[in-house]
This record gives C-alpha cells, structure tokens and sequence, in this order.
C-alpha cells in the first residue's frame, strides 16, 4: 500500500503521471503541483476555502461564452497576463502588452492616412510613427493592426446588438518605404472590464476598480520578425497608475501634442486632426 501523507504525497502525485522526462511537459506539470501543494501546506488551506476557489472557477465556466472568456480576464486582473507579456518580450523590442477580447483578425485593410474614426465624435488624433528593428532600420511593409474603443469607452464590438458595426474603429495599414504609419482617429476613453461576473466579485472584495486607461492596440508584424501585441497609452490620463489589468509600461505611454505642426510632417490624411499622438514599435528578430 502507499504510504503517503501531506509530505510525500507532492512526490507521488508528480511520480503518477508518466510524461516524457525532461519534457516541457513534465516540467511545467511538476513545477505546478509543487507550487499548489506547498502554497496548501503554507496556508493551511481549509475544507472551506478550497471549496470557494473551486466554485469560482466552476462560475468562471458558467459565464464564459466564446465572446466573453472570464478565465482571461481573470489572469488578466491576477496580473498573470502583463506577467507573460513581461516574460516574452524581446530584448530591445516594443514591451508587449495585453491583447484583450475585442481583437478580431480579418479587420479591413485601409490606405495610409485613413480616419478609422468611422464618424464617432470626440478628439481627432493623428496616430503616427515608424516601424524599425531595434537598429533603428525600417521595416518598408510592416502590418500595423489596430483596433480600440470610441471616445465613450466602448468597443463597437460590444454594440453590435444597438446596431453598431464591429468592424468600425479598426484598420490594417502597411508600413510605407521608410517604415512609418499614420492614420487619423477619435481619442479612445478609459473603459471598465466586465465586472458583472466571478472576477468582478473578486475585485470587489478585494476593494479594486475595473477601469482600465484609455489606450489603442496593436499587433505589429514584418516576415522575419516576431510579430508584437501592445498598447499604446496617452500621458496624464486617468487610470495610468492603477489600470486593473497591469497592462501600462512606462515605454508605451506615448504624449498627446497640440496638432499646430501636423502639416510640416508632411502626411496626407483624411481628416483634420486636434492632437497628435506619435509611437514608435521596435521588432526583434523572430529567432
Ligand atoms: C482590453 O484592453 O480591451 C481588455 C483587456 C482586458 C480585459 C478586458 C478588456
Ligand atoms: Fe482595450
């Protein structure tokens, strides 16, 4: 019979699975039961509380849908996810950042200097800069994918049931010959993640606000480069020190300047902006 008790039980339950040795696999399974088992024996974890983190993720089950995943959002407030963004990002490399829900990946391709704004009120801003490797080399071609929220704080994702199209507040652009983009949108506001749910409930009893600052997303991809998910934040913003999903970093907070030079910047776009926003993105070699 095994003998076993609160000690050696983390051997044998390693011990019980038969994965390949030296495996990622077997390193990531036992790296985890090593730390459940010592966080349970550190806490004393009671019949009780094991029991409420069991029936919060079975609510975190019940509310997911394939639109809304609460096990993200979840990592996402945990910092769990700013956690693994930190860990992959690239030395010299843009700091990636979360991807969050609304992203979708057949948005529109649009020419430089389109309005993405799709006839939403608020600020105008013209969102410029350069794709480089970190040499400061051009990326001619690199795909800057963008998608935010309007200047309400909603995505029209989470509209589409008041007739809005998910599409809008989205574009694709290509990097032109010297590796820059521009486009012109409305300035997002800061908006809450759900908190209708488990997570939220757990943000309450851990007296948390869900509000996150206003920001844009990107993906930015080039062949031969690893591809960056981040977002770009705008200074003196509400938010920016204490967003609930740990998603700011210091290098993506970009300034938001008075629109008196945009004409010396020499870019043609479809609307007149009332601010400027400029980002640069850094891509590292893909290995
Ligand atoms: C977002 O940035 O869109 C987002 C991130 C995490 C949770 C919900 C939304
Ligand atoms: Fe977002």
């Amino acid at each position: 019979m095994r003998d076993i008790n609160q000690f050696t039980i983390t051997e044998a339950v390693k011990k019980s699975f038969r994965t390949e040795e030296g495996s990622r696999f077997e390193q990531l399974l036992h790296g985890l039961i090593d730390h459940l088992h010592d966080f349970t024996r550190e806490q004393q974890v009671t019949h009780e509380e094991w029991m409420r983190v069991l029936m919060f993720l079975y609510d975190c089950g019940q509310i997911s849908t394939p639109e809304r995943h609460e096990f993200i959002l979840l990592s996402d407030v945990l910092g769990w996810s700013a956690l693994v963004d930190m860990i992959n990002t690239r030395g010299g490399a843009t700091e990636g950042s979360n991807l969050g829900p609304f992203y979708l990946d057949d948005a529109p391709r649009k020419p430089l200097g389109s309005d993405i704004s799709d006839g939403r009120d608020g600020v105008t801003i013209l969102v410029h800069g350069k794709v480089t490797d970190s040499l400061h080399n051009p990326l001619p071609g690199a795909i800057v994918d963008t998608w935010q929220a309007d200047g309400s704080g909603t995505y029209p994702i989470q509209e589409q049931a008041q007739g809005q199209d998910k599409m809008d507040l989205r574009g694709v652009f290509e990097a032109d010959a010297s590796g820059r983009y521009w486009y012109t949108t409305v300035l997002p506001k800061p908006y809450t993640v759900p908190y209708d749910g488990p997570v939220g409930e757990l943000l309450r009893a851990g007296n948390r606000h869900a509000w996150r600052p206003a920001h844009l997303h990107y993906i930015v991809r080039h062949p031969g480069m690893a591809a960056i998910t981040t977002e770009v934040f705008f200074e003196k913003m509400d938010y920016l020190e204490n967003d609930a999903v740990f998603g700011v970093r210091k290098s993506l907070v970009a300034k938001v300047s008075p629109a008196k030079d945009v004409d010396a910047l020499g870019y043609e776009v479809a609307a007149k902006p009332d601010a400027v926003v400029e980002f640069d993105f850094i891509l590292a070699p893909e290995s």
